[in-house]
């Protein structure tokens, strides 16, 4: 169904943790980093005896019922310009209450014990996450009531599924005061079946009218290297051959970026990495001071996670699952569609298509990403009447 921006009658609201900072901050630091930006409890959360994962918790600052109802983890509710954090006014803690974890082990601040810890593998990554749920649950016991919604992008899209699935089936064997009240998952832009999406670049480069059918030939014979690696389970190749069609894009288009193919000039990542490794950021963010944020890259990323969402929506509404979508992203969109953003539901399965986004969907497009997570969670607007059981309480 199309779907139009509009204003949204919230019935539920989120829940946010940030941490208390007490270190002193220069007036220059207090500039880049306002108080207002700080979360309401950060730190560390326990996954095992001797790791943790970094969280940043962020209450919901327009909440509309009380008690808060819902709690998703998502996009953070400030933006950062070259210099500065300034408010984003389409943030996702408006309503709901937002967590971030540094997950897997080893990326952002979350810094393993020793280098043999990382997990390598989805079941781990996954057992992790629930452990550092618990703990978090474990900081207010306000907390495990209110409702709580997975959502990432990218490789997110792996662990989610597989993270959900974990924990939906160990709710079947916990206590009910010891289950995470897991209702729902988002997904933007996931590499969450590699065979299908990988298959989609040519035509939606040709459609788009990026690529002449010469190249549209090479990029197609890339994909079947790129399926039939994936096939045989050589992960590594199969990796190293997609991305072979992620760079020959931007090389033949010439588009500045394969995450966004109407942007300009690519995303600037430095001042990101130099502002979160700043010893203010640290502080006021509640991270170790001696641990540097790092990107992580996973080898596994052309392994599928579809069994993992067939499990979840197999369940028969136990949990939602949200799929979006940015149109300009050349690593895992739509195929060849141009559209002002459409919504297409079966039972408990939302598919959303972002309009003038990429491959970071929810940043890009704030406004339609704000909407989509607000409309979905509640289910009002296009996800009135979705297959689960009701957001609300
Ligand atoms: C987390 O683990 C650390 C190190 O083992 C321990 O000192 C601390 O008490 C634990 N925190 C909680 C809340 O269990
Ligand atoms: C960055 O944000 C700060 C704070 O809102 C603002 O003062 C500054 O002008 C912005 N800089 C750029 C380059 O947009
Ligand atoms: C790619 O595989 C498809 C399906 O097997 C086949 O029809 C097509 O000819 C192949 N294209 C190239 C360029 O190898
Ligand atoms: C995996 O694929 C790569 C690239 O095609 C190849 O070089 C490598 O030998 C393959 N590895 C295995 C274990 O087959
Ligand atoms: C879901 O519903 C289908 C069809 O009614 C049924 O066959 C299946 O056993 C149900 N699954 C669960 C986990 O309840
Ligand atoms: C991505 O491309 C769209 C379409 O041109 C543009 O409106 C949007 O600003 C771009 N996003 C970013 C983050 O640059």
């Amino acid at each position: 169904m199309a779907w139009l921006l509009s204003r949204v009658a919230a019935a539920a609201l989120y829940l946010v943790l940030v941490l208390t900072v007490t270190t002193s901050t220069s007036p220059a630091a207090a500039q880049r980093f306002p108080a207002r930006a700080r979360p309401t409890r950060s730190g560390y959360l326990n996954v095992t005896s001797t790791n943790s994962l970094y969280f940043a918790f962020y209450e919901a600052t327009d909440p509309v019922t009380t008690p808060p109802t819902a709690a998703p983890l998502l996009l953070g509710p400030y933006l950062l310009n070259s210099t500065a954090l300034s408010r984003n006014r389409k943030r996702w803690n408006r309503r709901f209450g937002v967590i971030f974890i540094d997950n897997p082990l080893g990326s952002g601040f979350s810094a393993p014990a020793s280098e043999a810890d990382i997990p390598r593998d989805e079941p781990t990554i996954a057992a992790h996450l629930l452990a550092a749920l618990q703990s978090f649950m474990a900081l207010d016991g306000r907390f495990r009531a209110r409702p709580l919604f997975l959502t990432g992008e990218s490789y997110a899209g792996k662990y989610i599924p597989a993270a959900t699935k974990h924990i939906l089936d160990a709710n079947d064997r916990l206590p009910v005061d010891q289950r995470v009240n897991l209702q729902g998952i988002g997904i933007g832009n996931g590499m969450t079946h590699p065979i299908a999406q990988v298959t989609v670049h040519a035509d939606q480069a040709y459609f788009a009218g990026l690529i002449n059918a010469k190249q549209k030939a090479t990029v197609e014979a890339m994909q079947n290297r790129t399926v039939s690696l994936v096939r045989a389970g050589n992960w590594t190749g199969a990796r190293k051959e997609r991305n072979g069609i992620i760079s020959f894009l931007p090389r033949v288009t010439g588009v500045a970026t394969s995450f966004n193919y109407s942007r300009e000039r690519p995303y600037p990542t430095r001042p990101l990495l130099d502002f979160l490794n700043s010893d203010e950021a640290k502080a006021a963010l509640g991270a170790r001071r001696d641990v540097a944020w790092v990107r992580c890259s996973k080898a596994d990323i052309m392994r599928s996670a579809k069994r993992d969402v067939e499990a979840v929506l197999a369940r028969n509404g136990t949990a939602r699952v949200l799929l979006f979508q940015g149109v300009f992203d050349l690593h895992s969109a739509p195929a060849g569609r141009r559209l002002a953003g459409y919504v297409q539901r079966s039972g408990a399965l939302a598919n959303v298509v972002i309009v003038g986004a990429g491959h970071m969907a929810a940043g890009d497009n704030r406004p339609a990403a704000q909407a989509m997570i607000e409309g979905w969670v509640l289910q009002t607007g296009p996800f009135a009447g979705a297959g689960a059981r009701s957001s609300t309480s």
